[in-house]
């Protein structure tokens, strides 16, 4: 199908399947393997785009479940679209809506026809349709926008999960037949099928006939085994097609950000930093610190000492636990650092990739990350 993206592979790891990949999109150019930071209803919270630019973010999430409710489409389509609507001139990623819905709304029931669920603003039941999520895609505007899936909890066995699939698929047929805006919004396919090997061969063998410009791997990181998750994860970057890019979906833990890029996932998004730190917690190297603690009262070093974030250069670890519970100094000081943290963790991995020195940073990754805190 029409593509509204340019993929160039720059650099492969020559023990590894990682890669180092330049994406241009309609707003921009993406340096790959990515980590795109969620920002659901518009706002990356606690940060303004213009921080977001400052650090070299190229690309962010929205949701199109919270846009769609608020501002509401006929607002965004008047207003001219999400770009516009948070002034974010670099891309924009939109996830179709059925996800936030099974997961945020325990009464969303799944049918043929899409998903049903209870309006949290006047209780009424509203039905999510592919056609329904494109539509509000295209008025939103993102420049990769994903296809409404069918997903089930990982930890879900027996037919639901190959029902799940199969109706994926056929989801994805209608969208790409109500997609309106191909020439200038990428729609990327979801695989599903649980951890169940045969069947996700099975997804990826039809959607990759639909021929999409990217794919995402779905219905994953949602409490199974690591050791599971990284054969489902491999398994598709091998059938998957090399010329296109793989975006793992709410994957975004630093150590499952290292050993999926070396399994050769170009894309990430997780509302895991940026939700972390409304909690107080600053990711570092070496662990996450939780800044509540007491043990900062009187600790006057940055978060992490080789960290070029503002929040690091000029704030100490005491200041911020003493505005971490109260003040929204605190949250907005720990989600520069997050986003900061992992803009840089993917930095490093590409810069390793591109050195061809990536196993001797995964090793020395794990090693500070396991090594004790201090
Ligand atoms: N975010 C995390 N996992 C998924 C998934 O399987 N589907 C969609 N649409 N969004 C996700
Ligand atoms: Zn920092």
């Amino acid at each position: 199908m029409k593509s509204a993206l340019t993929w160039k592979i720059i650099a492969k790891c020559s023990t590894t399947k990682a890669r180092v990949g330049k994406l241009t999109l309609p707003h921009g150019p993406v340096d790959t393997p990515v980590f795109m930071p969620v920002g659901t209803q518009g706002t990356l919270k606690g940060l303004t785009t213009k921080q977001l630019e400052e650090l070299n973010c190229q690309i962010m999430l929205n949701n199109t479940y919270h846009l769609g409710l608020s501002p509401g489409q006929e607002l965004i389509e008047e207003l001219g679209g999400s770009h516009k609507f948070q002034n974010w001139n670099r891309n924009l990623l939109t996830d179709s809506g059925g996800f936030q819905m099974v997961s945020l709304l325990k009464l969303a029931r799944i049918t043929e026809e899409g998903v049903e669920f209870q309006s949290p603003r006047d209780g009424s039941i509203m039905l999510l349709t592919p056609e329904h999520s494109m539509s509000l895609q295209n008025s939103i505007g993102a420049d990769i926008i994903m296809q409404l899936d069918d997903v089930v909890s990982s930890l879900t066995t027996g037919p639901r999960v190959e029902e799940a699939m199969h109706r994926s698929i056929r989801w994805l047929d209608r969208c790409i037949n109500s997609h309106k805006k191909p020439e200038t919004q990428n729609l990327f396919a979801i695989i599903q099928g649980g951890l169940d090997i045969d069947l996700r061969k099975k997804c990826i063998e039809e959607m990759v006939k639909r021929d999409t410009p990217g794919y995402a791997i779905g219905g994953l990181s949602g409490g199974e085994e690591k050791d599971v998750f990284w054969r489902i994860v491999s398994l598709s970057t091998d059938l998957l097609p090399k010329s296109k890019p793989i975006y793992c979906m709410g994957v975004g833990y630093a150590e499952d950000l290292v050993v999926c890029s070396a399994l050769g996932v170009d894309m990430y998004d997780c509302v895991f930093p940026t939700r972390t730190a409304r909690f107080g917690n600053a990711i570092t190297s070496k662990g996450s610190l939780n800044l509540k603690s007491t043990k900062f009262a009187q600790d006057f070093e940055p978060i992490e000492k080789d960290c070029n974030c503002l929040t690091c250069k000029k704030y100490t670890r005491a200041y911020i636990h003493m505005h971490a519970t109260r003040e929204t100094v605190g949250c907005h000081l720990i989600t520069l650092h997050n986003v900061s943290y992992q803009l840089r963790l993917m930095n490093s991995i590409r810069q390793a990739i591109l050195n061809d020195n990536f196993p001797s940073f995964i090793q020395q990754f794990f090693k500070e990350l396991f090594g004790g805190k201090d």
